[in-house]
């Protein structure tokens, strides 16, 4: 059994993917370690109220891909799993600027005027959830002269892919431990390689592995893995170029949250899905 992990104008691509310089990793995200404030400016929390009221509360990770797009997970905004309200705009919020779960005052809360999911996404653990992506247009542009708020940059084509490089990252407020339920105070973060499909294959019955899915991790003990709540956010790597490239979308994992890898959409296989879609009017 396959888990889902969410808990209950400007031309494109000019200054996308430019964060302060990462600390090594040693050692919710489980069993990863607190981010520095504001480490990942494109990390975003999607915040979610079915009456469309205060108090929203974090239901998924996204990340910012320009001024008025937001990119998550479809499963976060899916009416089928989380009820028809969940196909309603008006009762999410994007927070950009976080560092702890509990705002400061400091973020920016961005409505959201579209939810976007992709057309052939399917709701199905047994399949896989295929192409579980959406995206998020904001009523209002985010301020990127916020230092704390930065986009990222997606691959520049189908095949520019991160299998087996170092430098990538999965980050969230999602459980630090699924069996105690136990939420972060602050953005968890969490260097973990990527497989190819072939070796994920070769090691994990995963049904329906796709293309359009990337492994991430073999979910060795104490190694982060993405848990309840890190749904629809960002797994990024640094590039050659200096600049991080969001490769994957968090989207389900098994029970517990270890033990197999954490399954991301490949965000390299929507790309130009996205493109047409920041570019629309
Ligand atoms: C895809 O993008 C990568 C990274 O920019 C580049 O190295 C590669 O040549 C590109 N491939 C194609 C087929 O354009």
């Amino acid at each position: 059994m396959l888990w889902i992990l969410l808990v209950a104008g400007i031309a494109y691509g000019q200054d996308c993917g430019a964060k302060p310089p990462q600390r090594p990793w040693a050692p919710a995200i489980t069993n990863g370690r607190d981010s520095d404030p504001n480490a990942w400016p494109w990390q975003l929390s999607l915040r979610y109220n079915a009456d469309g009221v205060e108090p929203f509360g974090h239901t998924c990770g996204a990340s910012l891909l320009s001024p008025n797009l937001a990119l998550t997970a479809a499963h976060c905004v899916d009416p089928e799993i989380g009820g028809p309200e969940r196909d309603i705009p008006a009762n999410f919020r994007l927070i950009a600027g976080a560092h702890a779960m509990e705002l400061t005052g400091s973020e920016q809360v961005l409505s959201v005027s579209e939810i976007i999911r992709h057309s052939r996404y399917v709701a199905d653990s047994t399949i896989g959830f295929p192409n579980d992506i959406a995206l998020l247009r904001l009523a209002a542009p985010a301020n990127l002269d916020d230092p704390n708020v930065a986009v990222v940059c997606i691959p520049e084509n189908s095949t520019h892919l991160f299998d087996g490089r170092p430098n990538c990252w999965m980050t969230g407020w999602g459980l630090v431990d699924f069996w105690d339920g136990r939420l972060p105070t602050v953005l968890q973060e969490g260097e973990q390689e990527l497989l190819t499909n072939e070796e994920c294959q070769a090691e994990f019955p995963f049904p329906n592995l796709r293309e359009t899915h990337q492994c991430v991790g073999r979910g060795a003990d104490g190694t982060p893995g993405a848990c309840q709540g890190d749904s629809g956010g960002p797994l990024t790597c640094l590039e050659d170029n200096g600049k991080w490239y969001q490769v994957g979308v968090t989207s389900f994992g098994i029970l517990g949250c270890e033990g197999a890898p954490s399954m991301y959409t490949r965000v390299a296989a929507y790309r130009e899905w996205i493109i047409d879609r920041i570019n629309a009017p």
